[in-house]
């Protein structure tokens, strides 16, 4: 062939790959437009990604935003930019480092100092693909996607029975449904090798598992649980992949990331979801449900086993020393 054709046929799947964009990806918009005035939220990992696009988005809408990130610098920014955007001066920070337990209760503790009421957590921040331990000595995708929130969320419920409705939303993946995934009981810790994608889809499950557990031990509140998959979306998510490989998996999945360019959301469209839940008036009774594409849909069957997600909740107390840590913060 020469190169003629070549182009030619880079252009037709180009195009293709445009109206899957257009027409599959980018897809879904929150269907809602239901202000939040009066309304406090607080979302982990807000100083980039789809959490910062929910925060510019709900504090159009008139709420109380407080980002809850770790790194200073990087969140001062995405606070500037957040209110520039909005429009809305009602945006505030707080640190959270989820990779440390310590962290989390001085947060938490910090907060219900400052609210009087807590309507919306979006534990949204995440790592994917990331190596090494937390400042605890957990793998470090179930220290800090799954343990760091679940520490979080316990820690500040009292906050939200305190409001009329409130709502706990849970950024998870559609890889909590990876084939034959399980929560590795026999070795919480990973200390086996392990492929970091894996472990990161282990936290996922881990996710949507205890949402479910959450929504059936808040049935007789006024307050929900629901977890998402965003979609697939162009994030700083893929950062610890660069300069940072382990096995020739990783490289493939650098190697096809241009073409997947098309494929993606962006943070804007993948926030749409967590909006949605957020904010639409019509949820207010909805939980223990999974969303994509701003739908409910069927998460896997391992994240509906209500005996794993008894399991993990009795683990996850323990690993977090969680009735301490609610001892501590009651009493203070
Ligand atoms: N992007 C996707 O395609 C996709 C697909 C499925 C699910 N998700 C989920 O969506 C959520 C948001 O991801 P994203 O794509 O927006 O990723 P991102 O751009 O990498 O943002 C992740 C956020 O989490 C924060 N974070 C990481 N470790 C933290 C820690 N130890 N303590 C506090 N905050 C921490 C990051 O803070 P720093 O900026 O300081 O690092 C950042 O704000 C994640 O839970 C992810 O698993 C994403
Ligand atoms: C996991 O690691 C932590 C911290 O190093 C340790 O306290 C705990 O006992 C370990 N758990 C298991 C099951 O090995
Ligand atoms: C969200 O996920 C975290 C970590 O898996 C869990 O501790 C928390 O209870 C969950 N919250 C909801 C509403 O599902
Ligand atoms: C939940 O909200 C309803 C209606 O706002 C209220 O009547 C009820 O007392 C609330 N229940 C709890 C447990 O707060």
């Amino acid at each position: 062939m020469t190169w003629l054709m070549w182009i030619f046929l880079a252009s037709i799947v180009m195009f293709l790959l445009y109206l899957v964009n257009i027409y599959y990806v980018s897809a879904a918009r929150c269907p809602s437009s239901d202000r939040m005035d009066g309304k406090t939220v607080v979302i982990t990992g807000s100083n980039t990604g789809i959490g910062k696009y929910a925060a510019i988005e709900l504090a159009r809408r008139g709420a109380h935003v407080i980002l809850a990130c770790r790194d200073r610098k990087r969140t001062e920014e995405a606070l500037r930019d957040i209110r520039r955007l909005s429009g809305s001066e009602k945006v505030e920070m707080e640190m959270l480092d989820l990779a440390s337990l310590q962290s989390v209760r001085e947060c938490a503790k910090r907060l219900r100092d400052r609210l009087t009421k807590l309507d919306v957590l979006i534990n949204n921040a995440g790592v994917m693909m990331a190596s090494g331990k937390s400042v605890d000595g957990y793998e470090i995708h179930f220290a800090v996607n799954h343990l760091g929130h679940f520490l979080l969320t316990n820690l500040l419920l009292d906050l939200m029975k305190k409001a009329p409705a409130a709502r706990i939303i849970n950024v998870s993946s559609i890889n909590h449904a990876f084939w034959g995934l399980q929560i590795n009981w026999d070795d919480i810790n990973f200390s086996k090798p392990y492929w970091r994608m894996n472990a990161y889809s282990h936290s996922k499950l881990a996710n949507v598992l205890f949402t479910n557990e959450l929504a059936r031990r808040l049935k007789d509140t006024n307050i929900t649980a629901n977890s998402l998959h965003p979609g697939v979306v162009r994030t700083e998510v893929t950062r610890s992949i660069l300069g940072n490989y382990q096995s020739i998996l990783d490289g493939i999945i650098l190697l096809i990331t241009p073409i997947w360019y098309c494929l993606t959301k962006t943070p804007e469209q993948g926030a749409q979801t967590s909006i949605y839940l957020a904010t639409d008036r019509q949820l207010d009774h909805v939980t223990g449900k999974y969303f994509s594409e701003c739908k409910e849909c069927p998460s896997s069957k391992t994240s509906q086993d209500r005996q794993s997600a008894e399991r993990l909740w009795k683990l996850s107390e323990e690993m977090t020393n969680l009735r301490d840590a609610l001892k501590e913060i009651r009493n203070n």
